[in-house]
């Protein structure tokens, strides 16, 4: 298996391999493609647009993250990637209907210069989609195998110095981890036994590692948030990091909590429901598919609120997500939050948020960033998770399994941008 040499320097080609070629890497290649060509800024990235205080100079703006890191440019970046339905980037973002035919005709040739791989896929995960494009594996062990070799001969014809994995695919059914995933080993002997508890995205994170190829997760699903998965970032040496993007309702959930816990103020109930009608939101109208989501999504204001702390505040607390599949509405979703709030005397107060949100919009930004940031990491000698990533997502993986993620906004971009700060030459 192939190291990354070139670890330390930022020359040459990244390839970012996505699992998943639907609304979010469509998008997000799409509007690389553009901005590398003159066209609209790439709005809602923090190494694009932030900038980094510079001490030689500290009354001057500072200087832009991707320059002070040492990050690879735009031009430097070759997309990859897998799906069962869609053939190419250009088929993907027509289908997923994001972005307006007047933006993808300047970048369609390009866009479908980007041929997706023949997926590992498997219906019992993901019921809701009829795959027409996946590999023709005897087992388990065989499609990860196959991976392996897609990985190499992408980096290879590509000619990358490098390579990122995010996965953008479709979030699985929830099943909870179980003896298969404790160790490589287990994991090993399973995927060689074709264990059915071994879930598709298990075996793309299992080959991005054996690749040397850092690994994020950005659906809720469970996958390199597992004892095999750790256990083979820590010996080859490689960054992790999981798990859900943090885009919509969450980013705002995780903006509003602090402040009503900053002023303690108290908390009985928070309603947070959506309508959604991308092949995202036709996933997720299966139940089981769901259960991933509402796990990721029900965490946070526990975590922020910390009732057991302030059991008068927020020890009776219901907080409530539901997402509905809603054709009409594409990828534009719209979410509601009906927050119930108490103040001095028990006195009730209420707030209402309603965000008519472009999923796909806030999510390729944070695709980008965690592509150009892992790779920073892995040629910082990196490895493991990478919880300062936190910010970018909505069920933060941390190292220790018992350790409390951070999901307080404002406390997850200081942690970021400290790490940056420390790279920052
Ligand atoms: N858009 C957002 O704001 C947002 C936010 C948080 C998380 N997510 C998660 O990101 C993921 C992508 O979202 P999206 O809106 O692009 O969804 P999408 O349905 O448009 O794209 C997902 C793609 O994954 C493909 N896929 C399914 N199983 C696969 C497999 N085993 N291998 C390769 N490809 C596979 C599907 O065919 C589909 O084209 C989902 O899991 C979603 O829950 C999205």
């Amino acid at each position: 298996m192939t190291t990354n040499d070139s670890a330390a320097s930022p020359s040459g080609r990244l390839g970012v391999l996505m699992p998943g070629m639907g609304a979010v890497s469509s998008t997000l290649i799409a509007g690389v493609l553009a901005a590398r060509s003159g066209g609209p800024a790439p709005i809602g990235s923090i190494s694009q647009l932030e900038f980094l205080p510079d001490p030689d100079n500290p009354d001057e703006a500072g200087r832009p993250v991707a320059d002070a890191c040492d990050l690879p440019g735009l031009d430097d970046l070759v997309f990859g990637g897998w799906d069962p339905i869609s053939a190419n980037a250009l088929e993907a973002a027509e289908t997923a209907g994001v972005l307006e035919s007047r933006d993808l005709a300047p970048v369609s040739g390009e866009l479908e210069g980007v041929v997706t791989m023949p997926a590992v896929f498997d219906q019992d995960w993901v019921r809701n989609l009829d795959p027409i494009r996946v590999k023709e594996s005897t087992s388990k062990w065989d499609s990860a195998l196959a991976l392996i070799d897609d990985i190499e001969r992408f980096r290879v014809e590509q000619r990358c110095d490098r390579l990122v994995m995010v996965w953008c695919g479709s979030t699985e059914v929830y099943r909870p981890p179980s003896a298969v995933h404790a160790s490589l080993e287990a994991f090993e002997a399973g995927l060689k036994s074709d264990d059915p508890d071994i879930a598709p995205s298990q075996i793309y994170a299992y080959a991005a590692l054996m690749t040397d190829t850092p690994f994020a997760n950005g659906s809720p699903n469970i996958s390199c948030d597992t004892g095999f998965a750790e256990e083979l970032a820590a010996d080859r040496g490689v960054p992790i990091a999981g798990k859900d993007f943090k885009t919509g309702q969450t980013l705002i959930k995780t903006t509003i909590a602090p402040a009503i816990r900053a002023r303690m103020l108290g908390m009985r109930g928070w309603f947070s429901t959506n309508i959604l009608g991308n092949r995202d939101g036709l996933v997720l109208d299966d139940p089981d598919a769901f259960r991933s989501k509402e796990v990721s999504k029900l965490g946070v204001l526990h975590d922020i609120l910390e009732p057991e702390k302030h059991p008068e505040l927020y020890g009776e607390l219901d907080h409530e997500v539901r997402i509905n599949y809603f054709p009409p509405r594409g990828d534009q979703k719209e979410g509601w939050d009906a927050i119930d709030i108490f103040g001095w005397m028990g006195y009730p107060m209420q707030l209402k948020v309603n965000f008519l949100c472009r999923d796909s919009i806030l999510a390729a930004p944070i695709v980008l960033d965690l592509a150009l940031f892992l790779d920073r990491a892995a040629r910082a000698g990196e490895s493991g998770v990478q919880e300062w990533l936190s910010f970018y997502f909505k069920a933060p993986q941390v190292p220790d399994e018992d350790g409390r993620p951070e999901h307080d906004l404002f406390v997850q971009r200081d942690v970021l941008l400290s790490k940056l700060n420390g790279w920052a030459s």
